[in-house]
């Protein structure tokens, strides 16, 4: 059966990488279908819409997954589309999971001495729903000297322990042993209790994974000294969003880093981490590889983990001897090549590689 994607450019360089991903999925030869959608700054400045009318319906009744670029603009001030775009998918289609793995696949894009891919492929598995991000707060007296500004953390049991159960079942699915729950227990004893007392009785759920809980800010540190401790880190929304910035610095950087909004059996969003990049949009500078692994994730969530397997080869291949981008020539050495000459050597790989197993 066909199964529907939503393809999402956004902004920036969104639609540049965005255009290769989906030639890139489509080489593949699988039953998949995209349909493009002009969603982001121009459209919001033309005429105000974010996601039109009943758009969530229309995704989940008839797709399998949205595959996003970026959405951001320096037009539009505060960035309120992006809000209506992404944030709203995240929230209204209630992706619990923001899935980021943080694997290294070529050891000279190591930036700590001693570590190697052996050493760094870690995933983590951020909240994505509630906490700092839930949108609950408010000023009082704004621009005067006494401004009070409040900004609620939600922590509710039910979404501290489906993320935590889902961690867990990554781990136990993958074969992996470990898993660490971070949080700011120490100061933050209320919200974080709460998550202190649920990773408990999580890990006596599941015995044969090791569970440790740590502090972000020791993690953090540890991260960088002995990355090779971790598998699968599970944590809130903030600490999830800054620790795999972490992530993707420590494993290539930004032109690598892939992620997934995930509910599982549901209509899910795959988009790589970085954002629209305005410094670099229509210079054929942005890399393509992180929206290319993205795919591979979203493939995986669909069912095809063969050909993901496959993609993501292609691209460790790409990365190893292929064209590579500004950001990757930091690491690599040149010589640089272009966004569309980086993907289309990708696409010959991909060609290649499923020819020789015909
Ligand atoms: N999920 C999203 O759509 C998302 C995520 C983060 C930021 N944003 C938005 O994107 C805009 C820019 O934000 P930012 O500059 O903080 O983050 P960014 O990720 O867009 O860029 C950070 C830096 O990384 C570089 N970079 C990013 N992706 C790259 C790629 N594929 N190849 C090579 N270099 C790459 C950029 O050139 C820039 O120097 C803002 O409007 C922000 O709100 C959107």
């Amino acid at each position: 059966m066909t199964q529907r994607i939503a393809v999402i450019p956004g902004d920036g360089i969104g639609p540049e990488v965005a255009r290769i991903g989906v030639r890139v999925l489509e080489s593949l030869g699988l039953p998949l279908q995209f349909d493009w959608f002009d969603f982001g700054a121009n459209r919001y400045l033309r005429d105000g819409t974010t996601l039109p009318a009943g758009f969530m319906d229309t995704l989940r009744r008839d797709y399998a997954a949205v595959y996003f670029g970026a959405v951001g603009d320096p037009r539009v001030p505060g960035n309120e589309h992006a809000k209506g775009i992404l944030l709203a998918m995240r929230f209204e289609l209630d992706l619990y999971i923001n899935l980021r793995p943080c694997i290294l696949i070529d050891d000279r894009l190591s930036p700590i001495k001693g570590k190697g891919c052996a050493q760094l492929k870690f995933v983590v598995f951020r909240e994505n729903t509630e906490g700092l991000y839930a949108g609950v707060g408010g000023v009082l007296k704004k621009g005067t000297p006494d401004e009070v500004a409040h900004e609620v953390e939600v922590n509710t049991r039910k979404g501290v322990d489906r993320i935590l159960e889902a961690a867990f079942a990554y781990a136990e699915r993958q074969g992996l042993r470990k898993v660490c729950m971070t949080d700011k227990a120490n100061v933050l004893v209320h919200g974080h209790g709460l998550w202190r007392r649920a990773f408990a009785e999580a890990s006596r759920r599941h015995p044969a994974i090791q569970a440790k809980a740590m502090y972000v800010d020791a993690l953090a540190m540890d991260l960088v000294r002995q990355p090779e401790a971790y598998e699968v880190i599970v944590t809130n929304n903030l600490f999830g969003d800054i620790l795999t910035d972490l992530g993707a610095a420590l494993t290539g950087g930004l032109g690598l880093a892939a992620s997934g909004n995930i509910h599982p059996g549901r209509v899910s969003l795959f988009e790589p981490v970085h954002g629209s990049a305005p410094d670099i949009a229509g210079q054929g500078k942005a890399n393509p590889l992180a929206m290319a692994l993205t795919g591979a994730l979203m493939l995986d969530h669909l069912g095809h983990a063969r050909e993901s397997q496959l993609l993501v080869r292609a691209v460790e291949e790409q990365v190893r001897e292929g064209a590579r981008t500004p950001d990757l020539e930091a690491f690599l050495g040149g010589p640089v090549s272009t966004t569309d000459q980086v993907g289309s050597e990708l696409l010959g790989r991909l060609q290649r590689a499923a020819q020789s197993r015909l």
